[in-house]
């Protein structure tokens, strides 16, 4: 019998479909950052095209964060650093809107989306969102 696949094994499937599709993160900055002023605000002196590699790499950090590989660890406690009150000071409440923009998006994009990927993606990242919160 095969084994059922992880979440984590789950969540980076479903990524690598969503990020197949070069519209994906555009389409999710598109989404997220029309959610509120105050986002627009915070991005607008970004340079989108940095800010889309960054986004790849950021959920390929998030899958390993959850299964405690170290190097995962060390990077996510950094992004916790930069973005907490003393630098770019994103407020608790924005991570909701990122975690429901991205999670909308990618059921969008990734053509085999189902319960069992949402549910994947909503506990790993969840875990993520977490830490930054309690990072703030
Ligand atoms: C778990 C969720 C998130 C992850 C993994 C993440 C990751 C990152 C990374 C890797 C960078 C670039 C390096 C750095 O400055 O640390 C960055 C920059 C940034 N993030 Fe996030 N982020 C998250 C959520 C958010 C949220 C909710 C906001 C709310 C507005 C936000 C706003 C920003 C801004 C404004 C920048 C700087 C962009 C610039 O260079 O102009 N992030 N983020």
């Amino acid at each position: 019998m095969m084994d059922e696949p992880t979440p984590k094994e789950l969540f980076l499937k479903s990524t690598e479909r969503c990020l197949a599709n070069e519209a994906f993160i555009p389409a999710f900055y598109d989404r997220f950052i029309n959610t509120s002023d105050e986002i627009r605000r915070k991005f607008r002196f970004t340079d989108f095209e940095k800010q889309n590699k960054m986004l790849r790499r950021s959920l390929e950090l998030c899958a390993g964060a959850t299964t405690g590989e170290a190097d995962s660890l060390a990077e996510m406690n950094m992004r916790a650093k930069t973005h907490d009150r003393d630098h770019l000071n994103i407020a608790p409440r924005l991570y909701d809107l990122w975690f429901e923009s991205i999670i909308t998006t990618a059921s969008e994009f990734d053509d085999q989306w189902d319960d069992k990927i949402e549910a994947a993606w909503r506990r790993i990242l969840g875990h993520v969102v977490q830490h930054m919160i309690r990072k703030y």
